[in-house]
C-alpha cells in the first residue's frame, strides 16, 4: 500500500496477510483532500488496488509528489486538482470533471478536515462558518454531485470520514467536535435514501492516528503516554490502518453494510 512518502508504511505489520478487493479493480473513486496523510494513504490503497482514483487538495506540491510516487510504483496515476472544498462549485465542478476523465464513480470518501486548535472563547462567527466549510458542508455537496452517477452505475458506497476524538471528549478543537459529531447525522440521515438505489454509506471514525502533521504538530510525551494509557493495542494507529477499512466499505465484500460507523481506534473510545 502506497503512502505520501518514501517512508515504508509503518500499518504493514510484520507477520501480517492483506486482503485485496477484485471489485475494485478499474472502479472509479472519488477522495477529497487526498494529498496528505490519511486521505494520501486512502489514495494510494484504491490505486493499488487498480482502481481509478480521482483527488483534490489545497497542498499542490503534496499532491504533485503523490501522484509521481504513484506512477513510479506502476499504478494508473490519479486524477487531481488544488480545489479548495470551502468553494461548494469548484468541488462540484471538480467531481463533475473527474466523472468525464474517469467514469461514474462507484466511490466517495469524504476525506477532507481540518483540525486546527481553537478555544471557546478565541472562535468568531467568521472562524465558525469557515470550520464547517472545510469540515462538515463539503461532504454533503460531494454527495449530491456523485449520487446521480452512482444511480446510473446501479450502486454505489459513500465513506465519511468520522472521529472518536470528540466522542473521548478531545477538548482542544469544540468547533472541529461539532463537525465531527454531524457525520453520524450525515451517514444515517441519507443511509434511507441511497439505500432505495443500492448506494451504501458509512461512517469511518480513527481514533489517533500518526500522520506526520499529527506527530509535527500534537504528539508530544504527554499525547505518548495518553496513547499508551487508553488504547487496548500497543501499536501506533498509521493512516494505511484506516483506508484499509476504507477499502473494504468500497469494495463489494461490504455489500449490506450501510448506515453504520466502523471506528479504527485500537480500541480507545
Ligand atoms: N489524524 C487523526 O488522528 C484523525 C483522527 C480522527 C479523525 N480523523 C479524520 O480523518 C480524516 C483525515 O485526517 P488527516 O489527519 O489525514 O487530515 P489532515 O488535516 O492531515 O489532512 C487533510 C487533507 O485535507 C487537505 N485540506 C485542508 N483544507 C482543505 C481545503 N479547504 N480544501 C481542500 N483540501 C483541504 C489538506 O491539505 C490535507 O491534505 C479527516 O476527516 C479527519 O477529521 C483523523
Amino acid at each position: 500500500m502506497m503512502t505520501n512518502s518514501k517512508v515504508a508504511d509503518k500499518s504493514v505489520r510484520p507477520g501480517a496477510v492483506l486482503s485485496s478487493y477484485p471489485s475494485l479493480r478499474g472502479r472509479a473513486v472519488f477522495v477529497t483532500g487526498g494529498a496528505t496523510g490519511i486521505g494520501a494513504a486512502i489514495v494510494g490503497a484504491f490505486a493499488a488496488q487498480g482502481a481509478k482514483v480521482a483527488f483534490i487538495d489545497v497542498a499542490e506540491a503534496a499532491a504533485a509528489r503523490l501522484a509521481q510516487e504513484l506512477a513510479e510504483a506502476g499504478h494508473t496515476p490519479p486524477w487531481w486538482r488544488v480545489c479548495d472544498v470551502r468553494d461548494i462549485a469548484a468541488l462540484q465542478a471538480a467531481v463533475t470533471e473527474a466523472g468525464a476523465a474517469l467514469g461514474d464513480f462507484a466511490a466517495l470518501v469524504n476525506n477532507v478536515a481540518s483540525d486546527d486548535r481553537h478555544t471557546l472563547e478565541s472562535v468568531t462567527p467568521a472562524y465558525y462558518d469557515e470550520r464547517m466549510a472545510i469540515n462538515e458542508r463539503p461532504a454533503f455537496f460531494a454527495i449530491q454531485a456523485v449520487v446521480p452517477g452512482m444511480r446510473r452505475l446501479g450502486f454505489g458506497s459513500v465513506i465519511n470520514l468520522g472521529s472518536t476524538g470528540w466522542q473521548t471528549k478531545g477538548g482542544a478543537y469544540p468547533c472541529y467536535a461539532i463537525a465531527k459529531s454531524s457525520v453520524n447525522g450525515l451517514t444515517r440521515g441519507l443511509a434511507t435514501a441511497l439505500g432505495k438505489d443500492r448506494i451504501r454509506i458509512n461512517t469511518v471514525s480513527p481514533g489517533w492516528v500518526m500522520t506526520e502533521r499529527q506527530i509535527a504538530l500534537w504528539l508530544d510525551a504527554e499525547g505518548e503516554r495518553e496513547l499508551q494509557r487508553n488504547q487496548c493495542l500497543p501499536d501506533r494507529l498509521q493512516p494505511g490502518d484506516i483506508a484499509r477499512m476504507v477499502l473494504f466499505l468500497a469494495s463489494d465484500d461490504a455489500a449490506m453494510c450501510t448506515a453504520q460507523e466502523f471506528k479504527v481506534d485500537a480500541g480507545w473510545s
